[in-house]
């Protein structure tokens, strides 16, 4: 496996590569890989004749009160994890090669980032969209693998892909659960065994709420009051929200059948903050 922290040599390393006529995966990270991200790793290995993985913790998409310090930071243990896997080079930029002095252009997406983890974490999405937009322009692959977990960034990433022409196809691979169906996300190191079996509450109530329209529910306010009720039976869960939106705007709806809706959920587990989600699928369709 190779690795890059500069972007002249990983350009040069690229560019070979589409020389020789090979499609290239791209999968972004944070580090502190865990098998959500190996799931990526494969389906962009399926899917491309090689795949890049950049490590890079992107300041400008925390807030001010928000982790970026304590974030995991394990990266020899990731460099290892993602030779194991296949991955074929791995960037790892420095936070000043990404954010030079003098850097000042940030990208605003638009009313897809109005809610939601949005409103909960003013900037956010500007600085994902910045750095994804950054990493793409870098690697410039043929797709980009990212997870169902994060679901309004995944949206979010389709429509900046779409609306700025990059030319790149957005993949979205399924989020990855722990068999006790916690998401599986890189901030669960922080929970202590008695907030992570808490933390269950989350997807627990998810299901029920999947379970409920499957069997013919489609009051999006009786779907909500089902997952709010198991977050409300776990006294370390503490709900930020929890929306029912149109799967492509991101608007809410009031009833569910007739249209393709997703499950957003954001709730803090002691200092831990998680999001979760689960697509109900439209039965008109
Ligand atoms: O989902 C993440 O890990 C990050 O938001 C991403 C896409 C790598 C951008 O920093």
């Amino acid at each position: 496996m190779r690795t890059f922290q500069q972007i002249g040599p990983l350009r040069t390393y690229l560019r070979g590569i589409r020389q020789e006529g090979k499609t290239i995966g791209f999968v972004p990270t944070m580090g502190a890989l865990h098998a959500g991200h190996m799931s990526l790793v494969k389906r962009a290995e399926q899917d491309c004749d090689i795949v890049v993985m950049s490590i890079f913790v992107n300041p400008t998409q925390f807030g001010p009160n928000e982790d970026y310090n304590s974030y995991p930071r394990v990266l020899q243990q990731d460099l290892q994890l993602a030779s194991n896997s296949g991955v074929d080079a791995v960037y790892t930029p420095s936070t000043e090669d990404m954010y030079p002095a003098g850097f000042q252009t940030l990208i605003t997406p638009g009313p897809l980032a109005a809610y939601l983890e949005g409103e909960h974490r003013p900037g956010h999405f500007s600085g994902v969209c910045t750095i994804v937009a950054k990493l793409l322009n870098i690697v410039q692959p043929d797709r980009a693998f990212f997870g169902q977990k994060d679901y309004q960034q995944a949206r979010i990433i389709e429509q900046m892909v779409h609306d700025l022409n990059f030319g790149y196809e957005v993949v979205v691979a399924p989020t990855v659960r722990a068999e006790d169906g916690l998401a599986l996300s890189s901030r669960n190191a922080y929970l202590t065994e008695e907030q992570r079996a808490a933390a269950c509450a989350i997807s627990l109530g998810l299901n029920d709420a999947l379970r409920a329209y499957t069997a013919g529910e489609c009051s999006a306010k009786a779907l909500r009051e089902i997952v709010e009720c198991r977050c409300r039976n776990e006294a370390l869960v503490s709900l930020e929200y929890c929306s029912i939106v149109n799967s492509l705007t991101l608007e809410p709806v009031e009833e569910v059948c007739s249209v393709s809706a997703v499950i957003l959920i954001a709730a803090k587990v002691g200092k831990t903050r998680l999001i979760d989600n689960i697509l109900l699928p439209s039965r008109t369709s």
